[in-house]
């Protein structure tokens, strides 16, 4: 919201009283040479899959892919909120992204890897070849470890071609595999093992990052051992090797339970396995993501519907054809990475790119001399990225010959300011930007313009794609109408295929985290009763675009990754000198937001440089390295309310050089001023920027 309103009246103003003050932007439109040979011209395609013709108008998405049995029903809401999509089908995802492509695309490139060292080659991988290796790991998976439909297995895998692999061969078995982003540490892992109840664990022995090849092994190690601890045994550790047949890890195999995938798929070369026809609600893969409380949600996501839905927007919203060379330059680890750099690409035959490395490494050119290599034709990155590039390298793009027809932003909201130096300096002015706005548990993207239809604006993410109706309501569930200047929360008012089956093994959790909030009837069969809450505060202007303005829970979205504030603190508590520990996002200039952590410590201890240490170790050993704060505050107290309860709010405002409004009711005051200036220094330092959203709200709900 824009800084209207006085801090201390924080806790009484109601979402709905708040005015939020942005500038308007001006639109931009698609140039014509886009909208000529664009997927989608139909301006009534939302019509076309308007209120009037739901659900069926999703059979549009599901007519894309091919089917071994097809459905009879195409949404059963019988059992509300857990829907389902293309009831009695029979489908399968990876005939779908490879065998029925073989016929008119075999030696087209599927897959095109990029590894991080400049001297080594890009990889193509063709249709065929997909094909000879997906079925040689699915033959080994069924053979060697005993896979069968239904089962899960975990990947820990980082962005090399394995991961695809691996991901397709699970799925032509039914195998349900749960990737979790290679960045996260063994621990996280093993809380994802655990949680899934997978016997087998994925790996590869090393990677590179940013110059160095990392020690992947070890994760895979630890992993095993805590899932142990945790009840979980592991039998089979598959290690890849980022060199076959070279081992790149310093960390011994463990005998009889690791094994080299390499040299077992030897034993399977020239096996073809028979895609397992699977119901389409046959869940495909679980995807974990933070929540507001301190454990990962397993997304379970079904078969059918997720397929279709990516297929048809991977076709209409990233408009892809089988002639572009697609680069999406997230993680495979990440929902991104499985809808659109996977399973939509793959699923509407397309030539995608996986690269392993950091995009400013070793200069803030390697995206661009990639995109020039290979003819990259359309792009898409997160904001985190795009600051990134532009504060190491403004003038860079220009230095290359490279042309996107059409770019995508994706994971935070981005500024205009970022969002002007994409679409002039990488995109040349000439390729249209997408914004699309989408969570882990979606499937796919929910707002965005349609690329060839709509016209741009800069920061905002658009209107619902086809098939979606999004609406904002405010605390007491009305309806915040367009051009109001209000923010509220944003919900989706419709069920769609692409939307998760639900939370793995939790699903009182499902319904709890995601529908009670608005839930006009529990007993209506009706899926309006049934609106889905999204979790981000937004804005509807009056011209029918959205702009999100963050996470309305306890959730910083760092650099575009997911963090549960809850999960953090419990990290900075196993440190044993750590007594209390509180946790709030910071506004940073290239990953959005933040984590700064406040801890006070037991009676005896001095907050150290060694204690500081061990407070980031345990956030990097327990999550990831990803997790790394920006600071970490040793107070002697914590402000708190008479009952005891942590004064988030005060912290974040602090953090952020906000106001921290009137604290006079705190049971320890004077400790505010104290922190303060810890935090900023003697000087009262107060920005008067508007206050985004999120960390205004921060903690109100406690
Ligand atoms: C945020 C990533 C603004 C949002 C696909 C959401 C965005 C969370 C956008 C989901 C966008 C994603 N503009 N904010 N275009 N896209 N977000 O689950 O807060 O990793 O709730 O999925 O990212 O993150 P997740």
């Amino acid at each position: 919201m824009a800084g209207k309103t006085p801090a201390k009246e924080h806790t009484e103003v109601s979402e709905a009283q708040i005015a939020v003050h942005w500038k308007e932007e001006e639109y931009l439109r698609p140039p014509k040479k886009f909208v000529e040979q664009a997927n989608m011209k139909d301006r009534d395609v939302r019509e076309r899959f308007g209120p009037k013709n739901f659900p069926d108008c999703f059979k549009e998405y599901a007519d894309m892919l091919t089917w071994f049995e097809p459905y009879h029903t195409v949404l059963d809401t019988g059992n509300p909120p857990f829907w389902k999509w293309f009831v009695g089908g029979k489908i399968n995802a990876s005939y779908n992204c490879v065998d029925r492509h073989l016929a008119q695309y075999r030696n087209k490139a599927a897959l095109v890897f990029v590894g991080e060292p400049e001297d080594e080659s890009p990889v193509a991988l063709t249709y065929q070849e997909l094909h000879v290796q997906v079925n040689e790991m699915a033959a080994l998976l069924r053979d060697f470890c005993g896979l069968k439909a239904g089962d899960r297995v975990t990947l820990h895998l980082p962005m090399t071609l394995e991961l695809p692999i691996t991901m397709l061969a699970c799925a032509r078995l039914g195998v349900i595999h749960s990737q979790v982003f290679g960045g996260f540490s063994g621990q996280a892992c093993a809380t994802r093992i655990q949680d899934s109840g997978s016997h087998m664990l994925i790996s590869m022995d090393a990677y590179w990052r940013a110059g160095k090849l990392i020690d992947h092994k070890a994760n895979a190690d630890v992993a095993v051992e805590t899932a142990q601890e945790m009840g979980q045994h592991v039998d089979k550790v598959l290690v890849w090797q980022r060199y076959p047949g070279k081992y790149s890890s310093p960390t011994p195999m463990v005998k009889g339970r690791d094994f080299f995938v390499n040299e077992v798929l030897k034993k399977h070369r020239g096996a073809r396995v028979d895609p397992v026809p699977m119901d389409a609600e046959a869940p495909l893969f679980l995807m974990y993501t933070s929540g507001s409380t301190g454990k990962p949600k397993g997304c379970q996501h079904r078969t059918g519907g997720y397929l279709a839905y990516v297929a048809g927007t991977s076709k209409y919203i990233q408009d892809i054809h089988p002639t572009d060379t697609y680069w999406c330059m997230a993680d495979i680890g990440w929902i991104t990475g499985h809808s659109y750099i996977v399973y939509g690409p793959l699923a509407i035959a397309a030539t995608s790119v996986v690269f392993e490395g950091v995009p400013t490494h070793p200069d803030a050119g390697r995206p661009w001399r990639i995109a020039e290599r290979l003819g990259v034709n359309i792009f898409h990155t997160s904001p985190t990225a795009i600051r990134a590039l532009r504060k190491a390298g403004a003038e860079e793009p220009r230095k290359y010959k490279y042309r996107f027809k059409h770019m995508t932003t994706v994971g935070e909201p981005i500024e205009p300011e970022a969002w002007r130096w994409y679409y002039h300096e990488v995109g040349k002015g000439e390729a249209v930007i997408v914004d699309t706005w989408w969570q882990t548990e979606n499937g796919g993207f929910l707002c965005s313009t349609v690329p060839a239809i709509d016209p741009m604006k800069p920061g905002s993410a658009g209107p619902g794609v086809p098939g979606i109706y999004p609406i904002i309501y405010d605390e007491n569930g009305e309806e915040v109408p367009a051009g109001s200047g209000r923010a509220g929360n944003i919900c989706i008012r419709n069920p769609w295929p692409g939307i998760m089956q639900t939370i793995w093994g939790e699903s009182e959790r499902f319904v709890a985290q995601y529908y009670t909030r608005y839930c006009k009837n529990r007993k209506s069969k009706d899926w309006r009763d049934w609106p889905y809450l999204a979790g981000d505060g937004a804005l509807l202007a009056a011209d029918g675009y959205f702009r999100i303005l963050g996470r309305i829970d306890d959730v910083i979205n760092v650099a575009g990754h997911r963090l549960g504030t809850k999960e953090l603190e419990s990290a900075c508590l196993t440190v044993p000198e750590v007594a209390e520990a509180a946790v709030v996002p910071v506004v940073d200039e290239v990953k959005g937001r933040m984590p700064e952590i406040y801890v006070s410590l037991k009676p005896g201890h001095e907050g150290t440089p060694d204690v500081v240490d061990r407070i980031i170790k345990a956030n990097e050993d327990i999550i990831g390295r990803f997790a790394r704060p920006k600071h970490v505050y040793v107070v002697h107290d914590m402000p708190k309310t008479r009952s005891g309860k942590i004064m988030r709010r005060v912290l974040a405002s602090i953090s952020n050089r906000r106001d921290v409004g009137d604290v006079t009711t705190l049971a320890n005051p004077t400790v505010v001023e104290e922190i303060r200036e810890m935090v900023q220094g003697k000087e009262k330092v107060v920005t008067t920027e508007a206050v985004p959203e999120d960390i205004d709200k921060y903690g109100q709900n406690e």
